[in-house]
């Protein structure tokens, strides 16, 4: 699809690479664990898909929708639970699987309430990871890339709603 202004920031090649070298990772990882990775929409949907296809272990699947953001680009700090788990996590092995990484914010309120439920263990995967950008300390066990702090679309990442669906990573310029 061809959209105007935009810059190109990641490839899909480069995607593919790096998840490929996270799912190795994770396999390693969590070969005599019980993986449950849970995706958190709608940004995630697409490293969710894609990752899931990189790791060769029994790995189950669950998802949580926040609200942060509304439609605007700056973070409001307001993390509103839309969509919660559908299976217990005590006992289990959980790995977040998040899009981006800006303020942090999101990601603070959602370990949080999920730590109280007890899981075995509970980490963080996150494709990008904004530079940048001051929050609160945060263990990303498999982090992606670096990216400056710039307002991206594609892969899962929207703006108002838009963009999802691009293969790559990118800025929209002018
Ligand atoms: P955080 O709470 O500021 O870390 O970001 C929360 C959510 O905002 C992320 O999971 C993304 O869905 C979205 N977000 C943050 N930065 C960007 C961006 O540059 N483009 C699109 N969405 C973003
Ligand atoms: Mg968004």
């Amino acid at each position: 699809m061809k959209v105007d202004n935009m810059r190109v920031l990641i490839s899909a090649e480069e995607i593919d690479a790096k998840l490929a070298e996270m799912g190795r990772a994770i396999t390693e990882d969590y070969r005599d664990k019980d993986l449950l990775m849970v995706g958190i929409l709608k940004g995630a949907f697409m490293v969710m898909a894609d990752l899931a296809r990189h790791i060769d272990l029994p790995v189950e699947f669950d998802f949580m929708a926040v609200s942060s953001y509304g439609s605007s680009t700056t973070s409001s700090g307001v993390v509103r639970i839309l969509k919660d788990l559908d299976q217990e996590i005590a006992g289990r092995d959980v790995l977040i699987i998040e899009d981006i990484i800006d303020s942090g914010l999101t990601l603070r309120y959602l370990m949080r309430s999920l730590r109280v439920r007890q899981p075995e263990s509970l980490e963080l995967a996150a494709l990008l990871v904004k530079d940048g950008v001051e929050r609160p300390p945060t263990d990303i066990r498999y982090e992606g890339f670096h990216i400056p702090p710039e307002f991206v679309v594609g892969y899962g990442l929207d703006h108002g709603e838009k963009y999802r669906n691009l293969p790559y990573i990118g800025v929209i310029e002018g």
